[in-house]
């Protein structure tokens, strides 16, 4: 497990300053170039981070003896690399023209050819007739928040059609939404990979119900399916020519590429849908190719590592300067936590390192008047993704230059800090007593020296978000590959699932709950007093 390669970083980052970045700059003068890379226009700056030569040549030796292009070349040669549930992981292949990818025998991505041809003519088929203004997907994890990220990001004024969210088994969304929504003027798609996840499934009922209920049996045809199990879409009466299916080899939280992105498709049009699938590809070529040393995704784990193993930072906020990718931490939360919340490696060992951190996030902007005082003053160093976009999407210049000054400004303050020179002199030159100084001081101070990434897009087009998205996709497979840990399975989710299946009959009135512990028994006794349920 390349014992030596982590011994030689635990050296590096116990050595004194180890996480101080201005000596860095103060040493380097090139430092902000030599630590900059770009893919396709997509910049990664990775310079205001406490990586120094040494500590980057020592994350590179690990990534060599952790064989981390071997790896990646078994991803991409259909291997069943998810061996807890004996899969491929080819997402890549969504996105990549037939002869790419194979599994086994099989064409992957000629397959995926097929469904993106059906999926491009349905599209055109509904945009055409003009019928369904709005388009409502139910789905929960990987099939909502992908798409529901990408639809935030990219639907403009004129797109084709307005798109709608039902995921949390939570009638309050429903009841909601439905005094909205004309059952007439809606498409509705079941997004699920297996098509049993309850919560989608109790969703997908109400709604047939209130379909039925408005439009008899003909509402059955306005249900579509995006799912791997085709005999559970044809049961639940979804027509055979709308359901679009894909492969076990696509995980959920990697398949908004897939047939699950046709409320992308429907909502902002196939162009976007086209070229955020070209984006993710180009990302994939430049993951694919290019050498360890400049290559963007494992540049970008290798930083997360030294944070997380090498400093001990185990929190990291995604800030992205643009509301329209307000659903992008949330998006990221699934695809870096559900696959690398893992204590045990491939062979089943425990793993003997801190793995997956948390990962949180909001724009950037509003997160300043929220959360980023504990990143600016508090105790422990939090490190901080900024996702800047130079060109915006819209006609108020002023707006937009705000918008970046205050998040070039963060990641500046992050680092700096103020010490108690700076201090004193603002507060001289305002007039202050010296007394009043004194007492304000120490709670005026940045420690600086506080890590932040930037990710800069020329402009938030479909092509960039592709890029971004798979950026970060390949990214936790780097990780996952550097800790030996499988990223593409998710056990962890399973047993709230069984005991909530258990408790379910005990909230509609079975007389003797099962065994509980002493707090969950009280608390559903309390439940079922002050509820007891029609
Ligand atoms: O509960 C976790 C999970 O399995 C995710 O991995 C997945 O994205 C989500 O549930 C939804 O699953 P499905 O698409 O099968 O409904």
């Amino acid at each position: 497990m390349a014992e030596q390669e982590w011994a030689a970083l635990q050296e590096l980052a116990r050595a004194p300053g180890a996480g101080e970045i201005r000596p860095l700059f103060a040493a380097d003068p090139e430092r902000a170039a030599r630590f900059t890379w770009q893919a396709d226009g997509l910049r990664l700056d990775l310079a205001k981070t406490s990586l120094s030569s040494a500590v980057l040549e020592a994350l590179l030796a690990l990534a060599r003896a952790r064989d981390v292009a071997g790896q990646r070349a078994a991803m991409a040669s259909g291997a069943r690399i998810n061996g807890t549930e004996n899969r491929a992981v080819l997402h890549m292949a969504l996105r990549a023209p037939p002869g790419s990818f194979r599994t086994g025998e099989e064409d992957a991505s000629a397959e995926v050819a097929e469904v993106l041809a059906a999926m491009q003519a349905f599209t055109g088929r509904v945009h055409a007739a003009g019928r369904f203004t709005d388009v409502l997907n139910i789905g929960i994890g990987g099939s909502d928040l992908g798409p529901q990220m990408a639809v935030r990001a990219l639907h403009r004024h004129d797109s084709p059609m307005r798109a709608h969210w039902l995921s949390a088994a939570d009638g309050h969304a429903w009841d909601a939404l439905r005094r909205q929504l004309d059952p007439a003027r809606t498409l509705v798609l079941v997004a699920s990979k297996t098509f049993t996840t309850a919560e989608t499934m109790s969703n997908a009922h109400l709604v047939r119900d209130w379909l039925r209920a408005a439009l008899g049996a003909a509402g059955d045809a306005q249900l579509v399916a995006l799912s791997t199990n085709l005999q559970a879409t044809s049961a639940f009466g979804v027509p055979a020519d709308q359901v679009f299916g894909f492969r076990d080899w696509v995980g959920g939280r990697f398949s908004l590429w897939s047939a699950v992105g046709l409320s992308i498709a429907l909502s902002c049009g196939w162009d976007a849908f086209a070229q955020l699938l070209a984006g993710a590809r180009a990302m994939d070529e430049h993951f694919l190719a290019a050498p360890d040393a400049e290559n963007l995704p494992l540049l970008l784990a290798l930083v997360d590592l030294w944070h997380l193993d090498g400093l001990g930072l185990s929190n990291r906020a995604v800030l992205p300067y643009d509301e329209r990718l307000a659903r992008f931490p949330a998006h990221l939360q699934q695809v870096e936590m559900e696959s690398l919340g893992k204590s045990v490696t491939t062979a089943g060992a425990p793993v003997g390192r801190a793995t997956g951190g948390v990962v949180f996030g909001e724009p950037g902007n509003n997160a300043q008047h929220s959360f980023m005082q504990l990143l600016h003053q508090g105790t422990t160093p939090v490190p901080a993704d900024i996702v800047l976009v130079a060109r915006p999407g819209h006609a108020f210049p002023d707006s937009h230059r705000l918008l970046l000054a205050n998040g070039l400004a963060q990641a500046e303050a992050l680092l700096r800090g103020r010490d108690a020179a700076e201090v004193r002199a603002e507060m001289q030159a305002a007039g202050k007593p010296e007394a009043e100084i004194e007492r304000l001081l120490p709670h005026r101070l940045f420690p600086g020296n506080r890590p932040s990434t930037a990710i800069l897009l020329p402009e938030l087009s479909p092509f960039t978000l592709g890029q971004l998205v798979a950026l970060y996709e390949h990214k936790v497979f780097c990780l996952g590959a550097l800790w030996g840990v499988n990223a593409f399975d998710q056990w962890g989710v399973e047993l709230g699932k069984q005991l909530a299946g258990a408790l379910l009959p005990e909230l509609s009135g079975q007389p003797e709950p099962a065994k509980h512990d002493g707090s969950t028994a009280a608390l559903l006794a309390e439940i079922r007093r002050l509820w007891p349920g029609p």
